[in-house]
Formats: structure tokens, sequence, C-alpha cells
């Protein structure tokens, strides 16, 4: 009895201690939904994973499970491109998810090597400066001056230690890495082995190792992959929302968690100052306004949902900490102009126009148009 209790005091220590990090994995986060699937999973797992696929895309779709839990979804929107991106996890092939910037990525990786693994932190962040070290290993140089090469002093890389656990790597912005070092991951994916030359051995992936890429076409100085390398990665594309009702949605759920996660001391946003916003982000992509009238110019920025998530977010600051707690427009004005006017001289010019021709005339917008002139 007593060693269970102990064991419950340390699961609580955990739990208190994850509480005051600013944010929390995956893994953490949803410690819960993840034990729940697991005590009614039981379906067919691939090797070494910790749900069966069914149970990852319930986690990463959302669903209420039969006895009442409910399972929030992470990503919303088209489940299909989930299950390829699952199932193709559980082949010989890695993943790569390929998109504009705040399409979900980053977030889809983490969520599904939390899944799957239980563990999203054998990460590797892609830099035009990542070297070889940092995917395959490193030494630690007082060691290995002292001892010579030995395992001691070897410094092993995520990707490394995925290969030993049998867990998956995740690398962010795959075509940030200069070529040469991208290309370092072939024998990685078709060998599945990882020499190490200087010790005379080897480390073989166990079952259950995979790795998730993620890459944006819009950075500069992108190195696009070898075709080498692009076969053994299978490619899922996420689009950008494609109905207004599932971008505000995203914006919704997302700034609800984010908001509790900071504890804002403002009272969750109207949905109408949310609309509102991803209007404005959807027109000034698309270059018309929703009902296709009038022709409005694009920003040099790309407007994503994550920066439509962002302005709300630094509103509802605004809002509870200067403000009576309640979002209105001049909370939101200074961050839409900051999401919007990325460069000084073009997007002003662009950002102006927009908010004469279109915000100023629409009915009911009048607070936002007088706000966003305020500060502009
Ligand atoms: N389809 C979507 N479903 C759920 N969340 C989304 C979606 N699209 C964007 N987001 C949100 O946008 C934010 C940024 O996503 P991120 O993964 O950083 O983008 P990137 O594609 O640039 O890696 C995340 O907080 C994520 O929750
Ligand atoms: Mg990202």
């Amino acid at each position: 009895m007593s060693t269970v209790n102990g064991h419950n005091q340390k699961a609580e220590v955990a739990k208190k201690a994850a509480e005051t990090v600013l944010r929390q994995h995956a893994e953490q986060q949803f410690a819960e939904e993840l034990e729940e699937l697991a005590k009614i999973d039981t379906r067919k797992r691939p090797p070494n994973w910790k749900l069966s696929p069914w149970a990852v895309r319930t986690y990463l779709m959302g669903a209420t499970l039969p006895n009442g839990f409910e399972i929030t979804p992470k990503y919303i929107g088209n489940p299909r491109l989930m299950e390829i991106a699952i199932a193709t996890l559980a082949t010989d092939r890695a993943l790569l998810l390929y998109g504009v910037p705040g399409t979900a990525k980053s977030w889809v990786s983490e969520h599904l090597a939390a899944a799957i693994t239980g563990n999203s932190t054998l990460l590797i962040q892609g830099t035009a400066g990542t070297d070889e070290t940092a995917i395959r290993y490193g030494w630690n140089y007082a060691r290995l001056l002292v001892e010579g090469p030995s395992p001691d002093a070897l410094v092993v890389s995520p990707m490394m230690q995925a290969m030993r656990e049998g867990k998956i790597a995740r690398i962010e912005e795959l075509t940030r890495i200069p070529s040469e070092v991208q290309d370092t991951l072939i024998t990685i994916l078709s060998e599945k082995t990882l020499p190490v030359p200087e010790l005379n051995m080897e480390v073989q992936a166990n079952k259950g190792f995979n790795v998730i890429a993620t890459a944006n076409n819009r950075d500069k100085g992108v190195n696009e992959l070898s075709s080498a390398l692009m076969r053994r990665f299978n490619t899922v594309v996420l689009p950008t929302p494609d109905s207004m009702e599932a971008e505000v949605e995203i914006v919704e759920r997302r700034v609800a968690s984010l908001g509790k996660a900071l504890e804002l001391p403002a009272e969750k946003p109207a949905l109408e100052e949310i609309r509102r916003v991803v209007t404005i982000f959807r027109e000034l992509r698309e270059g018309r306004t929703l009902d296709s009238k009038t022709k409005v110019k694009v920003p040099s920025g790309t407007l994503s949902t994550a920066e439509a998530i962002s302005v709300i977010n630094n509103g509802l600051a605004m809002a509870g900490y200067y403000g009576d707690g309640v979002l209105r427009a001049d909370d939101l004005a200074a961050g839409l102009t900051g999401a919007i006017v990325k460069d000084p001289v073009q997007d002003r010019v662009v950002w102006l126009e927009y908010l004469q021709t279109v915000v100023k005339e629409r009915e009911g917008w009048k607070d936002l148009y007088r706000a966003c002139r305020e500060v502009l």
C-alpha cells in the first residue's frame, strides 16, 4: 500500500512541476487524454507504439469516448490527411509535413510524436547553421582529449536516441538545413543505422523508430531536398483552412487554451471579434472580399491562422491588463496592424486602402476602423 501511495505522491509532484512551466509538452498537457485512450484501445499497434493508429487518429481529431470522456481535437481539418500521416509512420518511410507557415505543421508533428511514442522532445531544429553533429552525434571534447574516442565521450543526438529507443525524431524546418547536411539523413532513413566509425560500431534503429520533418515553402534561403532524400519521405501538405468556419473554430480553440495557460485576466473573446479578425485575414490573403465584390491588395507577409491566434491573444492581454477585460476593437488594432504591416512602406499602403474601402464601409465595423486609423 505504501509503495502505491509513494508512487501517487511522485506522480502528484511531477504534475505540480509540469503545471508551473510556461508551455507543457503535448504528452504532459494531454496526459489524461492519452491515458484514457490507451485504456480502451484494443486494436493492433505497430511495434513499440503506445497507441493503435486508430487511437492516434482519435487523439488528433477529437471524439467523445464511450465512457463520456472528451478527447479535444488537436488538428482541425481533413481527417484523411492525418490518416495518411499516421499510416506513413507505421511504414519504413519518413513523414514530411509541408506547407505555408502557420498551418500547424509543428503542432501536428508534436502531437503525433506524443501520441505514438509518449515523447515529443527528441527534436532537432533546422537552421542554416545546423551541422552533421546535430543529426548524428558529437563529442565531449574534454573527455575526448583525455580518454580518446570512447562511448562515454560520445554526445548522443536526439536522432541517435530515437533510433536506440525505437521512438520518433522530429526535425523542424528541414529545408533550412544546408543540403550536404540534409543528406546525412539518407543512410539513417534507408539503412536505419547510424555508423560511428571512430568507435568501430553502429547504432541500429529499434522497431518504432521513424522521423517526422516539417518544412515550409515560403522561407527565404530554402534548400530543396535532394531527390535521393525526397524519396525517403512521404509528403503530406497541410493546407490553410478552406472555410471561414473552420478557421474561426481553430482560432477560438487555440485562444481559449492559450489564454488559460497564460492566465490572462480577460473574458473569453466574443465570437464576433474572432470573426472580424479571421475575415480580414482571409480577405487580405485572397485579394478580394468574401462576397467577391471588391478586389483588395495582398500584403507581403503570410497572414496565417497562427497569426490570427496571436492577434486575438495579444488583444486579450491588452483588454485584461489595460482595459475592462472585454476584448474590443481598441485592443485589437495594434496587433492587427503589426501582423499586417510587415513592410513599413508597401504594406502600410495596402492596409490603409483596405481600411478605407472595406472596413470603413462595412456595417458595424466603424469602431474597428477608428481604432486602426488611430494606431496607423
Ligand atoms: N488546422 C489547424 N488545426 C489546429 N490548429 C491549427 C491549425 N492551423 C493552425 N493551427 C494553430 O496554429 C498555430 C501555429 O501552428 P504551427 O504548427 O506553429 O505552424 P507551422 O505550420 O508554421 O509549423 C498552432 O498553435 C496551431 O494550433
Ligand atoms: Mg513550424
